[in-house]
């Protein structure tokens, strides 16, 4: 699903060049869950925001899911993302005025679905997350855990052959981790989601099939998990 050759992210900060990625190589299967880990500036961000077409390499090819995305212009990139890509944050990035049914809808507003098509949307989203009974709820009434509930929601909604989650967990108490891990596997192992998470937590990324650790701008691999 995902092939990177020889990726590198280069920033200029003033007169000074920060490289955190540096010829990367990087394959992740078709429904494959994939835990990314590594020291706080070691390029996990980036990395993800590469893969997920919210910026571009400096140099390398980037081919997901049979498309070259590095070669893509901005405006390529941003239809590529609506329809490919499903991302979800650490602090969910809910809007606070509106209900739990419009976070989820809100993705589908730039499509050409109609109103009857993205309600059936948007409230399969909000059942596979199981969070039906919640739909008229705004982000406040609702528990950390619910909240990225909906925030997996509405990433999923346009229906994405790929997931991207930064630290998904790295706000929530123990119990609400552990159901949105759940909730992860599941839709790698029944929806063929393929899904990269990073994540700071060894138990938030035993949930994964694989662990890759990001150091120095190198990829260094675990065992696969049994
Ligand atoms: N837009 C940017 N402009 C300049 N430098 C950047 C930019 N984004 C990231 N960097 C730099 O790239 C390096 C990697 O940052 P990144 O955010 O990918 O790290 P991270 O592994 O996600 O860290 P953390 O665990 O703290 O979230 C850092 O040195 C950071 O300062
Ligand atoms: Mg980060």
């Amino acid at each position: 699903m995902i092939t990177c050759k020889s990726i590198s992210k280069s920033y200029t900060k003033g007169t000074n060049i920060v490289t955190p990625l540096e010829n990367l190589d990087l394959e992740v299967g078709r429904g494959e869950f994939l835990a990314l880990m590594g020291p706080s500036g070691s390029g996990k961000t980036t990395l993800l925001n590469l893969i997920s077409g919210i910026d571009s390499p400096s140099s390398g090819s980037l081919i997901i899911d049979g498309e070259n995305i590095a070669s893509f212009s901005r405006k390529q990139l941003t239809a590529w993302r609506a329809r490919k890509v499903g991302y979800i944050f650490q602090l969910y990035h809910l809007i606070p005025v509106l209900t739990a049914f419009e976070n989820v809808e809100l993705p589908l507003l730039i499509t050409s679905m109609s109103k009857a098509e993205r309600r059936q949307k948007a409230e399969e989203a909000l059942e596979i997350v199981g969070l039906q009974d919640r739909s008229h709820h705004t982000p406040s009434e609702l528990s950390g855990g619910q909240e990225q509930r909906v925030a997996i929601a509405r990433a999923l909604v346009a229906d994405p052959a790929l997931l991207v989650a930064d630290e998904p967990t790295g706000d929530l108490d123990r119990e609400s981790a552990t159901m949105i891990l759940e909730l992860l596997q599941k839709l790698s192992r029944e929806r063929g989601k393929t899904i990269v998470m990073v994540t700071h937590d060894a138990r938030a990324a035993a949930a994964a099939d694989r662990t890759l650790h990001l150091e120095k701008g190198k990829l260094l691999e675990n065992e696969p998990h049994l």
